[in-house]
C-alpha cells in the first residue's frame, strides 16, 4: 500500500486566493505522487494532462519502470534475470501470483493451462466468415472478444472465477493465434498437444501440418519463450490501460482484453514492430542513403518516423531491446550470412547507430525500443509480418490479466470516468430547419 508522507503540495490560486494542502503519496520506488482527488473539491479546478504524461492513473505492485536508468522489473526481479534465468511459464506465474513458484506450485499451473487450451469447436465457425484476407489482428480482437459469449455472466469480483477467467485465456491465446495464422494462409487448423510445454506447443500450432509435425528447434523455441518473457508486461502502457478502463465497468474480462488488443494493434504502440520491418524493407529496397530516412523522421512536415525509436517512459536504451539485439545476432549467426533477414539486420545496426549520434535523437532521448529488433527474430523464425503484433497480444495477456484482477480485487475500485477541458460552443437554443 503507498504510504501518506505528511508531506503535502500546497496550491494557491493566485485568484481566490484559496489553498489547497495536496498529500504527497510514496512509494516504494519511483516517483511520489501528489493526490489530487480532493482538488476539485476545495479548488474546482480540474487538472489537465492530455497522454496522461505525469499522471499516475492507479497504484500497482505488478511492474516497475524506471525510464532514465532504463530499468525494467516484474515483481521485483529485474528482466535481465528473468531473461537468462526463467521462462514464459514461471514469468506468467510471477506476474499472476506475484512470488516465483516452488516446482509443486509450477506444475499446477502449468496443468491448469493445459486443461484450458481447447477451443469451443463453434469458434471455427466463426473463424471461416472472415475475408480470405482479414488481418489476424482483427480476427484476434473479433476471437477474444467472441469468449465473451463462450463464458457468460462473469462474477467478475470473484478470486476463483477471476483465476479462471486468467488461465483460460492464457491457454486460449497461442490457439487462438496459431488459427489466426493458419486462416491467412489457407491451411488447416492445429489442435493443441498438452504433452508439449506452452512455448513448444504454440511453435507446433503454428507451424505443423497434416502428417508433418512440426520439428522442435531449441534455438527457435528459446528465441520465442525468451520474446514472450520480454513483452509480459510493461506497466501502465496504452493497451493495458484500456484494460483497466474497460474493466473498471465490471464488463467481462474477455470483453477487456478484447479493447487492449484494439489498442496494442496501433503502430504507436505494440503494432511498431510490424511498422519497424516494413520501414526497414522500404529503405533496404529504395537503396537511398539512410540519412535521407533520418532527415525524414525529424523533418515536422513529414509523418514519417524511426518506428522503434521513443518511448514515453524510456529516456534511455529500452532494457528489452537490448537483449533482443543480441538474441537477433546469436539467431542470425546461426542461420548464416545468406540468411535474407541479415540485410534487415545490418540496416537496422546501421540506423541504430546514426541515430544515437545525431543531435535530434540525442536531444530528445529517443532510443530503440522493444519493436526495433523484434520484428527480425519474428522473421527469421518464419512469423509473417501481419503476425507480429498478434504475438505481442499473445505474450502481454498475462500482463493485461494481471492488471485486470489487480483492479478488481481493489475493495476501493471504482469506474474509470476522466473529466475534460470544455472549448465547444457555449449554451445556444435550436433553430428549426427553414430558419438556418
Ligand atoms: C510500445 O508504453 C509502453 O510501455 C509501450 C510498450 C509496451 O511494452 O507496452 O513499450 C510498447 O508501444 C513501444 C513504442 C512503439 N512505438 C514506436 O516505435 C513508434 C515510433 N515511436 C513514436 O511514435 C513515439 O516515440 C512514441 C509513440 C513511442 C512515444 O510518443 P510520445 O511519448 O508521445 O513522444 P512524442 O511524440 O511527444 O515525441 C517527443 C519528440 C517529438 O518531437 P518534438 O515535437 O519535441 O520536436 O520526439 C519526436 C517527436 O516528433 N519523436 C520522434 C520519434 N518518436 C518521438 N521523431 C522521430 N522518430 C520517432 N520514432
Amino acid at each position: 500500500m503507498s504510504s501518506e508522507s505528511k508531506k503535502t503540495v500546497t496550491i494557491t490560486d493566485n485568484t481566490s486566493g484559496k489553498q489547497a494542502d495536496l498529500p504527497i503519496l510514496d512509494g516504494t520506488q519511483g516517483p511520489s505522487t501528489v493526490d489530487i482527488r480532493s482538488l476539485y473539491k476545495e479548488l474546482g479546478y480540474f487538472t489537465f494532462d492530455p497522454g496522461f504524461v505525469s499522471t499516475a492513473s492507479c497504484e500497482s505492485k505488478i511492474t516497475f519502470i524506471d525510464g532514465n536508468k532504463g530499468h525494467l522489473a516484474y515483481r521485483g526481479y529485474p528482466i535481465e534475470q528473468l531473461a537468462h534465468s526463467s521462462n514464459y511459464d514461471e514469468t506468467c506465474y510471477l506476474l499472476l501470483y506475484g512470488e516465483l513458484p516452488t516446482s509443486d506450485q509450477l506444475d499446477n499451473y502449468k496443468a491448469s493451462i493445459k486443461e484450458h487450451k481447447l477451443l469451443d469447436e463453434k469458434m471455427r465457425r466463426f473463424f471461416l466468415g472472415f475475408r480470405h484476407d482479414a488481418h489476424p489482428m482483427a480476427m484476434m480482437v473479433a476471437s477474444v472478444g467472441a469468449l465473451a459469449a463462450f463464458y457468460p455472466d462473469i462474477d467478475v469480483h470473484d478470486p476463483v472465477a477471476q483465476e479462471l477467467a486468467a488461465h483460460r485465456l492464457i491457454a486460449k491465446m497461442p490457439t487462438i493465434a496459431s488459427w489466426c495464422y493458419k486462416f491467412a494462409l489457407g491451411l488447416p487448423f492445429n489442435y493443441p498437444n498438452i504433452d508439449l510445454d506452452y512455448t513448444g506447443d504454440f511453435l507446433h500450432m503454428l507451424f505443423s501440418l497434416p502428417g508433418r509435425l512440426h520439428t522442435p528447434n531449441p534455438t527457435m523455441e528459446r528465441a520465442m519463450d525468451l520474446i514472450l518473457i520480454l513483452h509480459a508486461d510493461h506497466e501502465q502502457n496504452a493497451s493495458t490501460s484500456t484494460v483497466r478502463l474497460t474493466g473498471s465497468s465490471e464488463a467481462s474480462p474477455f470483453a477487456a482484453l478484447s479493447a487492449g488488443i484494439g489498442s496494442l494493434w496501433g503502430p504507436a504502440h505494440g503494432g511498431a514492430n510490424e511498422a519497424v520491418i516494413r520501414m526497414l524493407h522500404e529503405i533496404v529496397e529504395s537503396g537511398k542513403d539512410l540519412s535521407h530516412y533520418v532527415a525524414r523522421a525529424k523533418d515536422k512536415n513529414d509523418r514519417f518516423r524511426l518506428m522503434g525509436f521513443g518511448h514515453r517512459v524510456y529516456k534511455n536504451y529500452d532494457p528489452r531491446a537490448k537483449i533482443i539485439r543480441q538474441v537477433c545476432h546469436d539467431l542470425l549467426a546461426e542461420m548464416g550470412e545468406d540468411n535474407p533477414n541479415q540485410p534487415l539486420l545490418k540496416t537496422a545496426m546501421q540506423l541504430e547507430k546514426i541515430a544515437l549520434e545525431d543531435e535530434y535523437f540525442i536531444e530528445r532521448k529517443l532510443y530503440p525500443n522493444v519493436d526495433f529488433y523484434s520484428g527480425i527474430i519474428f522473421q527469421a523464425i518464419g512469423i509473417p509480418l501481419n503476425m507480429f503484433t498478434v504475438l505481442f497480444a499473445l505474450a502481454r495477456t498475462v500482463g493485461w490479466l494481471t492488471h485486470w484482477k489487480e483492479m478488481m480485487s481493489d475493495p476501493h475500485g471504482r469506474i474509470g470516468r476522466p473529466r475534460q477541458l470544455y472549448t465547444g460552443y457555449q449554451q445556444r437554443d435550436y433553430l428549426d430547419i427553414n430558419k438556418r
